[in-house]
């Protein structure tokens, strides 16, 4: 339900989700990293992306920015952008990528908890194997004092409005699978615990 055409009927595949991951040699994953800017939800990200390669899995990146130079260069930080951003996400790129046995690493800020809720149930719906949402905690005086973008900054100043954490809400998860204390290791540790947690779940299947 929830679509606007009429006259659409699905058409089945004639391969399995585990038939196509054959080919690739790993099971499909979705690891989706949420926490505020600055929080390392990029710099795990990439790290784990890596590792997972060097391990011989074929892992797959999507970030923030990245996205919104292309195919969410129409949507800017509105609740309701927002939303229509992790939507897109979450239904064309991450679980069309897990679908096809990539094991694809999401981080976006993701602040609406109900929009991660709606990401994770189109996960169960298609009975994807695996999904898991990640929570990079930081304190937001800590984010905002490496501000590397100097984006805080901004928001403070007025130059940014409805920035997360400032004058836009964060909403923290509340069943997260994982959640990474990225206040004195941003990187090499989270990064490993991460692997490590998505690697024991990825070998109980
Ligand atoms: S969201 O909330 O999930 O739709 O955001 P996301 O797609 O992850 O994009 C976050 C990056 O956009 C930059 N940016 C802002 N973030 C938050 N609020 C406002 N108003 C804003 N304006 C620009 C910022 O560089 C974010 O990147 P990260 O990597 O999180 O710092």
């Amino acid at each position: 339900g929830g679509h606007k055409a009429e006259n659409i009927v699905w058409s089945d595949s004639l391969l399995s989700t585990k038939e196509r991951s054959i080919l690739i040699g790993s099971k499909g994953a979705t690891i989706w990293l949420t926490g505020l800017s600055g929080s390392g939800k990029s710099t795990i990200g990439a790290l784990l992306e890596k590792r997972l390669i060097e391990y011989g899995l074929l892992a797959y990146r999507l970030d923030g920015d990245n996205v919104r130079f292309g195919l969410n260069k129409d949507l800017g930080f509105s609740e309701e952008d927002r939303f229509e951003n992790i939507r897109r996400i979450g239904e064309v790129v991450s679980k069309l990528f897990t679908d096809c046995g990539i094991i694809t690493i999401c981080s976006f800020i993701s602040p609406y908890r109900s929009d991660r809720d709606d990401v994770r149930k189109i996960f169960e719906r298609d009975e994807l194997p695996f999904f898991e949402v990640v929570y990079v905690r930081v304190p937001l005086e800590v984010a905002e004092s490496r501000d590397p973008k100097g984006l805080y900054k901004k928001a403070r100043s007025g130059k940014i409005k409805g920035f997360t954490g400032i004058d836009a809400p964060y909403e923290e998860p509340e069943h997260a699978e994982l959640v990474l204390e990225t206040f004195v290791d941003i990187a090499l540790g989270s990064s490993l615990k991460c692997l490590h947690a998505v690697g024991a779940k990825l070998r109980m299947r």
